[in-house]
């Protein structure tokens, strides 16, 4: 077993990591924060006033925690008026805080010798670069999505995008509905979108990029890239526990912004078969109508198999009434607002993951080797259920009707699909199991990811 940092070793070496403030991009960063602090650096991650007011848990004490102001300190996105507000003033206050913080540090004796920034925050290089540190650009999204960008930004993919396919360097061929949603929906998010699309705006200027993949899993768009950028793969930014195992008391996320009912999870699991669960989760953000809400419901309970569906509590008054009398907390599903996904998908009891593919969800469940139903709600995660399904083949896609509603016909099929006997269901086991093995074998000692994140504790160390 590794030891975390050691008193005294390393600390000179003080790293700032800023993810910014949602728990998509909060999870793999800090779980990175703890991978560093167990090769050695002294690690602080800098999070909103309001993230840290909202947090249920607490962070584990091998990396510091500093405030951080985003001008929302009481009610966070929410309490700004539009998403183009919120970024606005993000952007004017938080550059200002940021430079107190580092000022501050400067001051302390244990200065900041480099700023770890998520890849959408790209003014924060430029605070980094006024003070001379380090600097490295976190990607949290997959590098097929981060490629489509890279193309929109710079001219190379003419928009809107005339299908009905697309070829691009790296990529396999991609349908129009594959890319990411706010490329062939174009104008539909124009906020998020410029968001993106900035990650490249100045991303040039600095000393390294970051991606939270392993290289095996996307080859080839990775190499594509590498003659680009000076990339580190260092993913996937999985707890330890899942995967090598070596750094100790590694066995979550640490900070949650959701209350959750884990215990709750565990019972029930506990009282199942193996592979006799479907866990649905749409994630931290993404939003289903009614009809949609409907449609899974019935879909779930004529597939006649278990589920466990994570309906967020800001989602829970669109599910059917009859379902809130019948089945919360019942014998064959349960809905709770959230759990510790991670140990849910560990559970032998989970058959299959139904998922909306966010990134996160993505690389977690090829790490724990779990089979998927893949239904993309927005933004990058049309892209990853492409992957997850045609490239990596460790799940099917569900098919949406002319209304873009998923019928429960559809739903009942796909879990057939990939929970009963059958040859598709066995070769995507298969591969499932294939590419939790890669994906140990990436983050373990030697393999391409823990390779690369030595070379660049080592490049800090000697900075
Ligand atoms: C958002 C976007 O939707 C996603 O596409 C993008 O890649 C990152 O930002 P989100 O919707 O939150 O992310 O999805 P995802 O990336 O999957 O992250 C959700 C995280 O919450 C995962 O780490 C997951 O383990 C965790 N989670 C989810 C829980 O711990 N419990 C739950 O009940 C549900």
């Amino acid at each position: 077993m590794e030891k975390m940092k050691e008193e005294g070793a390393g600390d000179e070496t003080h790293i700032l990591v800023f993810p910014f403030p949602a728990q998509g991009h909060i999870n793999p960063m800090l779980q990175f924060c703890k991978r560093l602090a167990s090769k050695g650096l002294k690690v602080t991650i800098a999070m909103t006033l309001f993230i840290i007011k909202s947090a249920h848990n607490e962070v584990s004490n091998n990396v510091r925690v500093e405030g951080i102001s985003d001008g929302f300190d009481e009610g966070g996105f929410k309490e700004a008026e539009s998403p183009d507000a919120y970024l606005e003033r993000f952007e004017v206050v938080g550059s200002q805080s940021l430079a107190e913080l580092i000022e501050k540090q400067e001051s302390s004796g244990s200065p900041f010798k480099c700023l770890i920034y998520d890849s959408v925050i790209p003014w924060a290089l430029e605070v980094a670069k006024r003070f001379g540190l380090v600097t490295a650009s976190f990607f949290t999204q997959s590098c097929a999505n981060d490629a489509i960008y890279y193309n929109v930004k710079k001219g190379l993919l003419s928009i809107p995008v005339e299908g009905p396919t697309v070829s691009l360097p790296g990529l396999p061929i991609l349908g129009i509905h594959d890319l990411p949603s706010f490329i062939y929906n174009w104008g539909s998010y124009p906020t998020i979108l410029d968001s993106v699309l900035n990650q490249f705006k100045n991303v040039e200027k600095a000393d390294c990029l970051l991606l939270n993949t392993f290289d095996k899993l996307e080859d080839e768009v990775l190499k594509w890239m590498s003659k680009l950028y000076p990339i580190k793969t260092i993913g996937p930014t999985v707890p330890s526990i899942y995967l090598d195992k070596r750094i100790e008391d590694d066995r979550d996320y640490d900070l949650s912004l959701f209350e959750s009912s884990n215990e709750t999870c565990m019972d029930w699991l506990n009282m199942r078969q193996a592979g006799s669960v479907i866990y649905v989760s749409f994630g931290s953000v993404a939003e289903l109508g009614e009809e949609q809400m409907e449609e899974l419901v019935w879909g779930l309970r004529s597939s006649n198999h278990y589920f466990l569906w994570i309906v967020r509590k800001s989602e829970e008054n669109k599910l059917p009434k009859s379902l809130v009398d019948e089945d919360k907390y019942s014998e064959k599903g349960l809905v709770v607002a959230w759990c510790s996904q991670l140990e849910v998908l560990a559970h032998k009891a989970v058959g299959c993951f139904m998922t909306h593919c966010g990134w996160n969800s993505t690389i977690e469940a090829v790490s724990l080797g779990v089979p998927m139903i893949t239904m993309p709600q927005w933004t990058d995660q049309t892209m990853n259920a492409k992957f997850l399904v045609d490239v990596w083949e460790v799940g099917v896609r569900v098919k949406l009707d002319e209304k873009g509603i998923v019928r429960r016909e559809e739903i009942e099929k796909c879990v057939k699909q990939v929970m009963d006997q059958g040859e598709r269901g066995e070769m995507i086991k298969r591969n499932a199991f294939r590419w939790k093995m890669l994906a140990k074998e990436a983050v373990d000692e030697g393999g391409s990811s823990d390779k690369n994140i030595e070379e660049f504790v080592a490049s800090l160390l000697c900075a």
